[in-house]
């Protein structure tokens, strides 16, 4: 993935200024800054879901500027939601294997005959929601209300439902959010196995000892601008992202 100049206004408001941005294949990428930094909104361009005003983003080589989300998910680009956005009255299960379909060769004439094909399909697709399921440590709840589980657990569900795209590169919006402290080293535990599985990551995340422990290098957003980039080692010495975070004079 790269961004080139990308810029996202709302009005007056430039939510995202001119940001260039790369990242390799098998990197966690952390995204960091304030809120109202133009976070979200950067994923938000990644997957569609807003077009750039100005500059462009590439994915494999390819401009994205046109491209619905679906067909982006298609690409390759799977996300998690900063406000979890599970779909209700599913299982854990069910909402997994709703990410799985833009993966499913299956037309509507061979599922409404449900062909063998159609049913072999389904199957392995369950199979694979449930290996998914037990990869973030959900299996024994599987055919609970996604909504009626628990923060962390949904946040989990997500992340599976996500991985079930088969993405390229994943997005997660701070995906520790409202966790307690056990569950956010889970999570830091998460990601890292997601990275050995080879999956490349692009981290929004407020909790600083996740992102400095799992990120290969980190970008930081202020007001849209990206005001630094580097090592976590680099970043948790800058007097820019100090500043940025503690206001001017909150350095010394
Ligand atoms: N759809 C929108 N319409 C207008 N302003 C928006 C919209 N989405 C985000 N913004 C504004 O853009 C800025 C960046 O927001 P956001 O990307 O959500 O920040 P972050 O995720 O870093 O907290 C904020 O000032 C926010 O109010
Ligand atoms: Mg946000």
């Amino acid at each position: 993935m790269e961004a080139k100049e990308a810029t996202k206004s709302f009005g007056g408001l430039v939510a995202v200024n001119k940001v260039d941005m790369h990242i390799n294949e098998g990197e966690v990428v952390g995204l960091i800054g304030p809120n109202g930094a133009g976070k979200t909104t950067f994923f938000n361009l990644i997957t569609g879901i807003y077009e750039t005003t100005s500059g462009e983003i590439n994915f494999l080589g390819q401009p994205i500027k046109k491209s619905k989300p679906y067909e982006i998910a298609k690409l390759g680009i799977g996300r998690t939601f900063q406000n979890i956005r599970l779909f209700k009255s599913m299982t854990a299960l069910e909402n997994v294997m709703v990410g799985q379909y833009c993966r499913t060769h299956a037309n509507l004439l061979g599922a409404i005959l449900r062909t063998k094909a159609v049913r072999r399909e389904q199957q392995q697709m369950k199979d694979k929601a449930i290996e998914l399921l037990k990869f973030v440590g959900l299996e024994d709840k599987k055919d609970e209300i996604a909504t009626s589980l628990p923060y962390g657990d949904q946040r989990k569900v997500e992340v599976a439902r996500a991985l079930a795209t088969e993405p390229r590169l994943l997005l997660l919006d701070e995906p520790a959010a409202g966790m307690n402290s056990r569950e956010k080293v889970e999570m830091q535990q998460l990601i890292k196995r997601i990275q050995e599985k080879g999956y490349t990551v692009l981290l929004i995340e407020h909790d600083m000892k996740l992102v400095m422990g799992i990120c290969d290098r980190i970008l930081v957003l202020d007001y849209g601008n990206k005001i630094a980039e580097g090592l976590p080692a680099e970043i948790q010495k800058s007097k820019e992202v100090i500043e940025a975070y503690l206001g001017k004079g909150g350095a010394a």
